[in-house]
């Protein structure tokens, strides 16, 4: 049979349980979801099994209430038990229950259950954390092991999910090939010595031996091996973790993070900016297309509100999606920022400074009324020794490169056309001081066949923020790690 499930047009349930009736046995899976059920046109009177954990009980003389959710939805499934039923239920507890749907008289869901039968499969004391009521995001963190019973937890790695799928779905429309890039590199590609060593658990100082019989860490970025294939089959991307032992402490970096990044021949800069533009919009609208409930509860309890309490969050990303990202050069953000009263910023703005977050943050919320801002050609000693010198500099070197700022956010993405001259770039290589013998191949993906290319790399977490409303990528990460932080 050439059905698919992963065919099925989410987040329509209705189909989702019909098929789930047709396509697998009860052998295959004991129950159908919540959220298929809640969405299902089911009868009336149907006998069914829902398995789940207890969010809540309100128990009452005659008749009691207890929410089941099994982490496929937000709202859970109302279920109707007698006081004899309840007595044994607690919220956490796992539960599988069997009985009968009935229409709902409250306008919050079509359907409840009415329970026959109850088995509790774990039990749960009123130790457990997760009560119904509102965690702080940081408290939340410290039992990161339950975090995902809790809506917004729950609701954070389904919209983690759909912004996968939306990002691969942009890349396989769009005929690129998905690649596997290694994690173990000799390779530190940004240059910046933020780089995990790797050695065996083994190796003391006194028998030390590299495995590899050379230094070998984690990587920072899959970008020089993409760029292997993307010489060799024009439109690649790879997705993985990264590893960068930054000690910083802010609200945008981990030591463990995923990047999407693309590696693209045969484009320029304008259609790299393009390429980013529309995989980041193809994303938001996938996830605002599959994850609606999802979205509305961002809306409403994560995100940001005006001075009015209005949220913010679907408005800001439907502007997003409404217009076009403004595109300005380096030299263009400078002139802005010059132009603002001195004491505004803290940090210089004379040309060939870096943009610091202040500048950023006037650029992208202020000058730009909240749009996300290209800054590209940035001076080359800013940047790594990759990127492609621009011809025609005029004041300063400078390279064809981007940055996606995104407000209250910063840098999303990050991106170059690369050098394609084998002399020019092994000239950048010796003037940053790298061994060229070390990357002899990257220097021959130049000598045979050289194609124009370049690529970018997308932080999942920072899209993660802005999809979300959340302001600490380690809320949207399952197990975050960050300097003096590796629980689990
Ligand atoms: O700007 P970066 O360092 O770019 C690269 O690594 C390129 N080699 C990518 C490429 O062209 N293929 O990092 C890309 C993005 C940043 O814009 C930011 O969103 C994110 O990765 N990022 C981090 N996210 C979380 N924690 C950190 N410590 C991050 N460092 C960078």
């Amino acid at each position: 049979m050439s059905w698919s499930p992963l065919r099925t047009s989410l987040p329509c349930s209705r189909s989702l349980y019909s098929q789930w009736k047709r396509f697998y046995t009860t052998e295959t899976f004991s129950s159908p979801t919540v959220r298929s059920l809640l969405g299902s046109n089911m009868e009336a009177g149907t006998h069914v099994t829902v398995n789940g954990w207890v969010r809540s009980v309100r128990k009452q003389k005659q008749i009691s209430f207890a929410n089941i959710n099994d982490g496929t939805c937000v709202k859970g499934l109302q279920a109707i038990l007698n006081p004899e039923q309840a007595e044994k239920l607690s919220t956490g507890a796992c539960v599988e229950l069997k009985g009968t749907l009935v229409d709902s008289p409250g306008k919050e869901q079509g359907k409840e259950l009415q329970v026959n039968s109850i088995n509790i499969l774990g039990e749960c004391d009123g130790t457990f954390p997760m009560q119904k009521k509102r965690h702080t995001f940081e408290y939340l963190r410290t039992i990161n092991h339950l975090r995902a019973r809790g809506n917004a937890g729950g609701a954070l790695l389904r919209v983690r999910h759909a912004a996968r799928q939306g990002l691969q779905d942009y890349f396989a429309k769009n005929e690129f090939t998905q690649i596997d890039t290694p994690i173990l590199t000799s390779h530190d590609c940004e240059g910046g010595g933020e780089v995990f060593k790797v050695t065996p658990g083994s190796v003391t100082e006194k028998n030390g031996q590299d495995f590899f019989n050379k230094p070998t860490f984690l990587t920072v970025s899959g970008q020089l091996h993409a760029e292997m294939f993307a010489s060799a089959l024009s439109r690649v991307y790879t997705f993985g973790p990264v590893f960068r032992a930054e000690e910083s402490l802010t609200s945008r970096h981990l030591a463990e993070f995923w990047m999407l990044e693309a590696e693209v021949a045969f484009i320029n800069l304008q259609q790299l900016l393009d390429i980013t533009e529309g995989s980041i919009k193809h994303t938001i609208r996938h996830v605002l297309d599959t994850c609606p409930e999802e979205m509305e509860f961002f809306n409403q309890y994560v995100g940001k509100k005006d001075k009015d309490k209005n949220p913010l969050l679907l408005k800001r990303l439907g502007k997003t999606l409404d217009q076009p990202f403004v595109r300005m050069t380096y030299g263009d953000a400078i002139d802005m920022l010059q132009q603002q009263p001195k004491k505004k910023f803290q940090f210089p703005t004379t040309y060939g400074s870096s943009l610091q977050s202040e500048h950023e943050r006037f650029l992208t919320s202020e000058e730009c009324q909240d749009q996300p801002v290209f800054v590209t050609n940035y001076p080359s000693d800013q940047k790594p020794f990759y990127m492609r010198e621009n011809d025609n500099a005029k004041e300063k070197p400078t390279v064809a490169c981007f940055d996606l700022l995104v407000p209250n956010i910063g840098e999303l993405v990050g991106g170059s056309m690369r050098e394609e001259r084998e002399k020019v770039l092994e000239h950048k290589m010796t003037l940053a001081g790298m061994n060229t013998e070390e990357y002899d191949w990257y220097l021959e993906l130049r000598k045979y066949g050289s194609a124009p290319h370049g690529g970018y790399g997308i932080g999942f977490e920072r899209l993660m923020l802005m999809l979300t409303g959340f302001e600490n990528v380690r809320e949207v990460v399952p197990v975050p790690r960050w300097v003096g932080n590796c629980k689990y």
